[in-house]
């Protein structure tokens, strides 16, 4: 496959660090020294679904493929705004993209290395042609906002990617996932609550995270799977141009670029400004760098995924666009 165009949608609502410590207990400097984020965009009237569809729209008209063209679209989401219809389905009826096969897939953080490794497979059979693979968040409606250890970590946006079957881009991918660890990072669905079993008051549930497990799952899990796509894809880890982590934490991308020995300037981010996007931070990072003018052609990159379930993805491609 290769990737044939990018975009991505960030919610208008910027709240910055200073902001959230005039409503909790919390200061830059925490923020900013145990994370590496400044601001995050929240979602007011945006959705998940139509920061999915502008950032579609501009991965569409950045390929130069129109919506009916699209046999294949992918949404990977753990903050979609329907349990069902789900958000690849919303997403094909705002586009008009009548002759797609639309579904979601869920895994978490790592959703959009998830989401395009599905893809692949599914370009690879040859039934599909063309797909959309998008991953796109509403985290803010996900946390507790009185959990300061929580709430200012995550933001709202969505990223999107175009991909054909034609083209030799993706060198390798790696995936895995380990589900006894899951409960370090969990938020329950709704309670079970029927004539037969009933709760009393409803309650929403919300992200509960150990972050310490987390952190430490990161740093061990990330790096591996990195040198495991490298080796992979018999690329020498020197002539990679750049990795582009999921954005958790500045802390766990500079210990995973010490791990590899590797300099921090082929390790951009967004994390500044965006906060932890989830399945989104991955495709609107590709989308920055782009948009910078930092890829040419036959660059190689990384890309890598990690997060709830647990779950971790790590690919190499070779930029063909
Ligand atoms: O997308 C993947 C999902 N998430 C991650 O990758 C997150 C991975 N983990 C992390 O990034 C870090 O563990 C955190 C940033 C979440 C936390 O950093 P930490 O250094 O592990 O801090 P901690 O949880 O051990 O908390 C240290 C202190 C605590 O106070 P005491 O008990 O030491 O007095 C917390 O109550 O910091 C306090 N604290 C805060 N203080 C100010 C927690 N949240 C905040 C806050 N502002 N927002």
């Amino acid at each position: 496959m290769k990737f044939l165009g990018i975009g991505s949608a960030l919610p208008k609502k910027v709240v910055s660090n200073d902001d959230l410590a005039q409503v909790m207990d919390t200061s830059d400097e925490w923020i900013r020294s145990r994370t590496g984020i400044g601001t995050r965009h929240i979602a007011v009237e945006e959705t998940t679904t139509s920061m999915s569809v502008e950032a579609a729209g501009k991965a569409l008209k950045d390929a130069g493929v129109s919506a009916e063209e699209l046999d294949l679209i992918i949404a990977a989401t753990v903050s979609p705004d329907y349990i069902f219809p789900t958000l690849a389905c919303e997403v094909q009826s705002a586009l008009g993209a009548v002759n797609a096969t639309a579904f979601d897939l869920g895994a978490g953080c790592s959703g959009f290395l998830f989401a395009l490794a599905t893809a692949d497979a599914y370009l690879r059979t040859g039934r599909f042609k063309k797909a959309l693979v998008i991953g796109a968040e509403t985290l803010s409606k996900m946390v507790d906002w009185e959990d300061r250890s929580t709430c200012v970590l995550f933001g709202d946006g969505a990223g999107a990617a175009v991909i054909s079957a034609e083209g030799n881009g993706l060198l390798s991918m790696v995936q895995g996932s380990d589900g006894a660890g899951g409960m370090a990072l969990s938020c329950k669905n709704r309670p079970v609550n029927n004539i037969y079993h009933k709760l009393g008051p409803q309650q929403y549930s919300f992200t509960q995270m150990n972050g310490r497990e987390v952190y430490k799952f990161a740093v061990q899990t990330v790096p591996k799977a990195v040198s495991e796509a490298l080796e992979k894809a018999q690329v020498p880890i020197e002539e990679v141009k750049y990795f582009l982590l999921h954005q958790a934490n500045i802390r766990i991308i500079e210990s995973v670029a010490k791990r590899l020995h590797q300099p921090m300037e082929k390790f951009p981010t967004n994390l500044e400004k965006c906060g932890n996007v989830s399945a989104a931070s991955v495709p609107i990072l590709l989308d920055d760098v782009l948009k910078q003018g930092l890829l040419q052609k036959g660059d190689k990159v990384v890309l890598a995924g990690f997060g709830a379930g647990l779950t971790w993805g790590s690919c190499v491609i070779e930029w063909q666009a």
